[in-house]
């Protein structure tokens, strides 16, 4: 009897595993998978009645049949899990092949990078004043004390280097500096270039400053630098005024104040009539109509020597501009912080 039902058993259980193989290879999708699964291993399942009927054999069949019995639910979960990834890569697969890619779908929106108003300001500057025969030229922000201010007649005691609070770099032989201006790349191109000169330098500067809502210790400046036979102030309000008018539009009116800077002479401020109400007066200006611009003038003969250029036979003129200043005033900033938190609430509200 026990024989029987052993045998009767067993011979179950090879049927099982024979059909199990068959249904196993044969499904074709995911949901047919699960229903083999379910077939043989589900609560109803073959597999899990035969294991249920385990329990009425005789201990000795027990014994012998119950391994065998787990084997094959092992290998049948693993032939399972097995189709069921072939089936999924496939899937995968033809559903990369293009063959189910909808084109006419609309694109997932991609966001919108946009320039930094600095950025934007450098480069209307700089394409205005290339517009007028200007290329661009750069130089190091670290500096030696010989181009940020010897070269440009700086002298180590002139009370000129008071004005500019100086960031040192600390444990050099020599001694380093941040630039505190763009004038430096002026010295470094003569030094290089034979003239004529025509050239543009966009770029960063640090002062010892304190920060508030119109200092910042690091800042933008745009140098320019025109060295050529027979220079004069003529030249430098003409290219001037083309350029500002570039920039703020043909009716803006400009006005040169005596100044002084080491390394220009004679040296000038400029202001132009005020972008806010056109020179009427109010409060950006301070009611004056004036907005002061940029430092200018024409170079300084001792300059020129100091690169080896002849002032008999050349000179030049020279300006410089504070990006920041035009930033502010061109997108109505109040405040120069604003411009280098990264805020993307702040950078979004400027076009690309
Ligand atoms: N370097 C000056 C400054 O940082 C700005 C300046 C004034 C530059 C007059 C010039 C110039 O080239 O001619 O304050």
């Amino acid at each position: 009897m026990a024989d029987i039902s052993h045998s009767s058993w067993e011979t179950e259980l090879e049927r099982i595993s024979r059909s199990a193989a068959e249904s196993v290879s044969a499904a074709a999708t995911l949901e047919s998978v699960e229903e083999v699964r379910v077939s043989l291993l589900g609560r109803k399942g073959s597999l899990t009645a035969m294991l249920k009927a385990l329990k009425d054999l005789p201990l000795e069949e027990k014994r012998r049949c119950g391994p065998q019995a787990n084997t094959l639910r092992d290998s049948l979960q693993q032939a399972l899990d097995a189709r069921r990834t072939e089936l999924e890569r496939a899937g995968t697969e033809a559903a990369l092949s293009g063959a189910r890619i909808d084109l006419t779908l609309p694109a997932a929106p991609m966001p919108r990078g946009r320039l930094h108003p600095i950025t934007r300001t450098i480069r209307e500057i700089t394409g205005a004043l290339s517009q007028l025969g200007f290329s661009l030229a750069d130089g190091p922000l670290i500096e030696t004390e010989r181009y940020n201010f010897e070269a440009l007649n700086i002298p180590a005691e002139h009370p000129a280097r008071d004005m500019q609070d100086t960031f040192y770099l600390a444990g050099t032989r020599t001694p380093l500096l941040l630039r505190t201006h763009t004038s430096p790349v002026q010295v470094r191109w003569m030094e290089k270039h034979a003239p004529p000169v025509r050239i543009i330098a966009p770029g960063r500067v640090f002062r010892h400053e304190a920060v508030d809502a119109s200092h910042s210790a690091v800042f933008h400046q745009i140098e320019g630098l025109y060295v050529d036979k027979r220079v004069t102030m003529a030249d430098l309000k003409w290219t001037l005024t083309a350029f500002l008018r570039k920039l703020f539009g043909p009716k803006t009116a400009m006005r040169f104040h005596p100044s002084y800077f080491p390394f220009t002479e004679p040296s000038a401020e400029v202001f132009v009539s005020c972008l806010l109400c056109g020179g009427k007066g109010c409060p950006v200006c301070k009611r004056s109509g004036w907005i002061e611009m940029l430092g200018a003038g024409l170079v300084n003969p001792a300059v020129l020597r100091n690169v080896g250029y002849d002032p008999e036979r050349w000179s030049g003129f020279a300006f410089g501009v504070g990006v920041e200043r035009i930033a502010l005033l061109r997108y109505g900033i109040p405040d120069i912080r604003l411009l280098y938190e990264n805020d993307l609430r702040f950078l979004e509200q400027f076009g690309p």
